[in-house]
């Protein structure tokens, strides 16, 4: 049957048959198909009474088409059915009334053309808060009622809600975005954890006071060491957790910072981020606590005694409305992409590229403030390193964590690579481009799968020697190979007599030799609201206020004034886990 429908339709479009019905519009060549029914399931489609998650839209989008993976072209260069944004709606995309967006875009810019791009702009639904219509919403009755809302869902929101849920909570979790993920579903490097079976099997020797010790010394010592005690203690059940739904975090390597291999990740060197947010997302479904999308949390609600009472939402389709609730679960990332707060916190920083999603606009920031939280370090924002030279495209750490050495445009080492983000930063910028190059060799294009993304994204250089791949980057032939053998040397001695790397695990000395330009780029911002070792808001007396939670990047105190590599997907993980538990006990009056 949805094969005729589809051939009925090409038909239709080719004989101009359905030219009346063909205005340029998805929804438009659909109908040509069989009405609004062929989409909505009904030809009586009430207007704003569509849900504003979408999924039963995207459900018959796949119902006739099929799963991403039957659409990925694999051979095409780029074909966005392929991506790493993993099980989206396809209305992510492909909006059926208006003009369609290629998500991919937020980060990339890919010249590929969508299938009716010249629909007419659509309007968008989430610019500015009408502060009528939240009035009239929190005037009215609850649309709905909740115990635990979770507001976010990326890692932190998903973890969290699952673990509210598990906890016997009547939970909802709220997502703003079109498809769940947040900044997780970018994180690549992976997830820190200590007392793992991969570590035992390795022979690694770890303690968590080690993984503190390392944690506080990389924050500067400005780190709560209560919280990050927790996130040390509590990080090999997060990964077993993980692994209870399926996860593989079997690969384990060294981060920056980190005195021993700690960084668990998918095999083959795949990148964290969108593989958990997969299993995270299936396992949520599975739950009972899927994210609600395009459902922005403008407001949060507190009764007359300072304790939380609900929220206020604006869906796409649905508008404005209130939800009761107990308890409140921050989990809205960081302000990597709010400019304006930039600016404020951290001046030096603006106009600075940033690794983040779309999604990391401080909103909870902003929405804690208004009741009363206090922050803790909100100034300190981290730039990581290696972002691609003029892109949004993270080069992970674990590049330089597999072997990568990183050198001036002279083609001279300048740093330990694997010194903290901070320090590697600051020693970047004050080259006169302000940009490095890392350079590796085809040993490590074999070991980690995520260089092969970068290939493909056209974002390598490449020669058959040391000296050609000076002449194809502009740097000095005799400098690059003499920066490569001395590295080579000091590799087979075991000390690095330039900086002091301490682990060197591959030589550059197999062709093909590769580089990639990068910069400085905005990837974390380390302060927020400040919380207590149960995931409890702080108020400005450091009360906590009762009802709210928080969790993950929204959050300060853990990772103190520089975030090491891999302690963000253990903190969403650890963090998002307990807030979830404790909101629900409080929710439930336990
Ligand atoms: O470089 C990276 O892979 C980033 C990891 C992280 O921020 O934890």
């Amino acid at each position: 049957m949805k094969k005729q429908l589809i051939a009925l339709a090409v038909a239709a479009l080719m004989t101009g048959a359905a030219s009346a019905a063909q205005t340029g519009v998805l929804a438009n060549f659909h109908s040509a198909m069989g009405g609004c029914a062929v989409c909505h399931g009904t030809d009586k489609v009430v207007p704003n009474a569509i849900p504003d998650d979408e999924y039963a839209l995207n459900k018959s989008c796949t119902n006739c088409h099929g799963s991403y993976d039957k659409l990925a072209n694999k051979s095409k260069k780029i074909d966005p059915h392929g991506s790493h944004l993993g099980n989206v709606n396809c209305t992510s995309c492909h909006t059926a009334h208006v003009k369609p967006k290629l998500v991919c875009n937020d980060c990339h810019t890919f010249p590929n053309k969508m299938p009716f791009a010249d629909a007419p702009e659509a309007k968008k639904w989430d610019d500015g808060i009408d502060a009528e219509a939240v009035l009239k919403a929190e005037a009215a009755a609850p649309r709905e009622t909740a115990d635990v809302v979770v507001i976010g869902a990326g890692s932190t929101g998903m973890n969290a809600a699952i673990s509210a849920k598990r906890a016997g909570a009547n939970v909802l979790l709220l997502e703003k975005h079109v498809f769940s993920g947040g900044n997780s579903m970018l994180a690549a490097g992976g997830y820190n954890a200590v007392g793992t079976k991969q570590q035992k099997a390795k022979g690694i020797k770890d303690t968590p006071e080690a993984y503190v010790e390392d944690t506080m010394k990389g924050g500067r010592f400005k780190n709560d060491r209560e919280l990050v005690k927790i996130l040390a203690e509590e990080s090999a059940s997060g990964v077993e957790w993980l692994e209870s739904m399926g996860a593989d975090l079997s690969e384990v390597k060294r981060s920056g910072g980190a005195r021993v291999d700690r960084t668990h990740r998918p095999t083959g060197g795949k990148s964290v981020g969108p593989h958990i947010v997969d299993v995270l997302r299936a396992q949520s479904e599975k739950d009972g606590v899927a994210p609600r999308l395009n459902s922005r949390v403008v407001k949060i609600l507190t009764d007359d005694n300072h304790r939380i009472a609900g929220v206020i939402v604006h869906g796409k389709h649905t508008g404005y409305y209130k939800v009761a609730a107990k308890a409140v679960v921050l989990a809205t990332g960081g302000y990597g992409m709010n400019q304006d707060m930039i600016a404020v916190y951290r001046p030096t920083f603006k106009g600075m590229t940033s690794s983040n999603n779309v999604t990391s606009t401080g909103d909870g920031i902003k929405m804690a403030l208004n009741i009363g939280a206090s922050m803790t370090d909100i100034d300190w924002v981290q730039a990581h390193p290696t972002v691609g030279k003029d892109s949004r495209i993270l080069i992970s750490e674990t590049v330089r964590g597999v072997g990568a050495i990183m050198v001036n445009t002279d083609g001279a080492r300048f740093i330990n690579e694997l010194t903290t983000r901070d320090r590697a930063s600051d020693a970047i910028l004050k080259q006169p481009s302000r940009s490095a190059w890392l350079v590796f060799d085809s040993q490590l294009y074999s070991k980690a799968k995520m260089v092969r993304g970068y290939d493909h994204l056209g974002m390598l250089k490449k020669a058959d020697t040391v000296e050609d791949l000076a002449k194809l980057t502009g740097m000095k032939a005799d400098v690059l190979a003499k920066t490569v053998s001395d590295y080579n040397r000091f590799r087979s001695a075991g000390k690095d007599e330039a900086f002091g790397r301490a682990d060197m695990p591959l030589s550059v000395e197999k062709a093909p030799f590769y580089a990639v330009m990068v910069a400085p780029g905005i990837h974390h911002t380390m302060g927020g609201v400040a919380i207590n070792t149960m995931s409890q808001v702080l108020d400005i007396q450091s009360r906590p206020i009762p009802g709210l939670y928080a969790a993950g990047e929204v959050t300060g105190g853990v990772h103190g004034f520089n975030r090491l590599g891999g302690n963000a997907v253990a903190d969403t993980v650890v963090f998002g886990r307990r807030a979830g538990e404790h909101a629900a006990a409080f929710a439930l009056g336990k």
